[in-house]
Parts: structure tokens; C-alpha cells; sequence
């Protein structure tokens, strides 16, 4: 494992995070949102996008995982369900990076059937060039190259979630 180095700094992450953090509250003007956040990797991501949202939003959680270190097994387990009801709700999904999208594709269609009123998804990363599932993602933080990134609730091996920047590993 080599030294990391940093591919977003953290006042560009900010800073692109409170952008959409404004058109999400443009978009749903009025009308009331819960977060779900997939964990653990969201957990920053969300946290500072909700803190960046000047209306009251509920925050849930779901856990699922495809991986095992660095590469995707393939198949999606949910570990732990969202807690309360979303029957109804404008659904907005907090990933931290979408790279094959079968993680988001299993999660979104999951969800659905909770029958919400609607359901979109925010995404702190993408790589596209990953992309194995065809997936509509709503709102995109940065694209990035593919490149194993760590940081800002990204993890290799549970390790490196809390840099306050997005780091990868040569
Ligand atoms: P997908 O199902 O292949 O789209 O994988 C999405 C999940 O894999 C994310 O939620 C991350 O937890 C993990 N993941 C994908 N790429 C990376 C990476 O570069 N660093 C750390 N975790 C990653
Ligand atoms: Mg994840």
C-alpha cells in the first residue's frame, strides 16, 4: 500500500457539495425530503450536504455492500433496513461513490418498493467508465477517472473514511 494523494481537496469538496445542496432544496421547493444514506461510506458526504440545506430534512440510513477491499463481489446484501416508513415521501439517495452502479440499481429498486412518492439519487462521486448498470443518477458531485479513491467516508479496508478530502493510493 503506497502513500495517498489527494485527488479533491477539502474546500473543493465543500464547496461543490453546498452547490448541490442548493439545487436540491431549488428542486423540491415546498415539499419535504428524507435522506437515505447507504452505509458507512455516505455518512460524511450526507452529513455535510444536510447541514448545508436550510429546511428540515429527515435523515435515514440503509446498509448494503457489494464489496470485499478494493473490488466488487457482485452480488448486494442488505445488512440493516432504513428505520421509519417512506410511503408517500420524496426519496432522495445519498451514495458516496457509484462505480459499477449495482449497489445504487439493487438499493433504488429496494426502495421502491416501500412505494414512495418519489425517489432520486445524489451521489458524491461517480466513475463512469465502471459503469456495468445502466442508472440515472440525479445529482453528481464529481466524476472521476478510475482510480481507488479513499476519504471523506471512503474507505480501503475500513480504513482512511475520516480524511477530510478525497484521497487515492497509488
Ligand atoms: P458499485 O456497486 O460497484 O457501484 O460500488 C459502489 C460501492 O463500492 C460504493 O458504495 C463504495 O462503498 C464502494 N467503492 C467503489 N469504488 C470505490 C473506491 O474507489 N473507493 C472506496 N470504495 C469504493
Ligand atoms: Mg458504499
Amino acid at each position: 500500500m503506497g502513500e495517498i494523494n489527494v485527488l479533491i481537496n477539502k474546500s473543493k469538496l465543500e464547496k461543490r457539495i453546498q452547490e448541490i445542496a442548493k439545487q436540491i432544496e431549488k428542486d423540491y421547493e415546498g415539499k419535504e425530503i428524507v435522506l437515505v444514506g447507504i452505509l458507512k461510506g455516505s455518512v460524511i458526504f450526507m452529513s455535510e450536504l444536510a447541514k448545508n440545506m436550510k429546511k428540515s430534512v429527515e435523515l435515514d440510513f440503509i446498509d448494503a455492500s457489494s464489496y470485499k477491499g478494493t473490488e466488487s463481489t457482485g452480488t448486494v446484501k442488505i445488512n440493516k433496513d432504513i428505520r421509519n416508513s417512506i410511503e408517500g415521501k420524496e426519496v432522495i439517495i445519498v451514495e458516496d461513490i457509484i462505480d459499477t452502479g449495482r449497489t445504487l440499481t439493487y438499493v433504488l429498486e429496494y426502495l421502491k418498493q416501500k412505494n414512495p412518492n418519489s425517489i432520486k439519487i445524489v451521489t458524491m462521486l461517480s466513475k463512469p467508465s465502471r459503469r456495468v448498470m445502466e442508472l440515472n443518477v440525479d445529482y453528481i458531485g464529481f466524476s472521476i477517472d478510475d482510480k481507488f479513491v479513499v476519504g471523506y467516508g471512503l474507505d480501503y479496508n475500513e480504513k482512511y473514511r475520516n480524511l477530510p478530502y478525497i484521497g487515492y493510493i497509488e
